[in-house]
């Protein structure tokens, strides 16, 4: 299956644990938000929607870990989610977890993978 990859942002945009970058995917013929994270050195992406209700995570754009910057937490009700996995750690989202985005980093910018089926 051929790999075609989008450019989301430079890569020194995302400091370790610190304030994330928004952007949009195309998920059922419309723009869904979505956000790119870097947690221990590595490059993470979710669809910017809580498990819990369908809300984004961020209520101040950008700020997706919790005071102790070892977890993304929802704004609203508080859940907690592993920063690579997406994994529920806690919270309303009843063990549900985010959606996660194939995104790699390569020559200082990181990029959503987008799969190209007819490939
Ligand atoms: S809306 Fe996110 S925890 Fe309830």
């Amino acid at each position: 299956m051929a790999e075609d990859k989008r450019l989301i942002c430079a890569g020194c945009e995302l400091a370790e644990a610190g304030k994330g970058v928004r952007f949009s995917v195309e998920r059922y013929g419309r723009n869904v938000p979505a956000f790119v994270i870097r947690y221990r050195g590595r490059v993470h992406a979710y669809l910017n929607e809580c498990a819990h209700v369908p809300v984004e995570l961020d209520c101040q754009h950008g700020e997706f870990f919790d005071h102790s910057k070892l977890y993304l937490i929802c704004a609203v009700h508080g859940a907690l989610y592993a920063p690579d996995s997406g994994r529920c750690l806690g919270g309303r989202c009843q063990g549900r977890g985010l959606k996660s985005l194939p995104v790699i980093e390569s020559d200082g910018n990181v990029f959503l993978v987008l799969e190209n089926r007819n490939g």
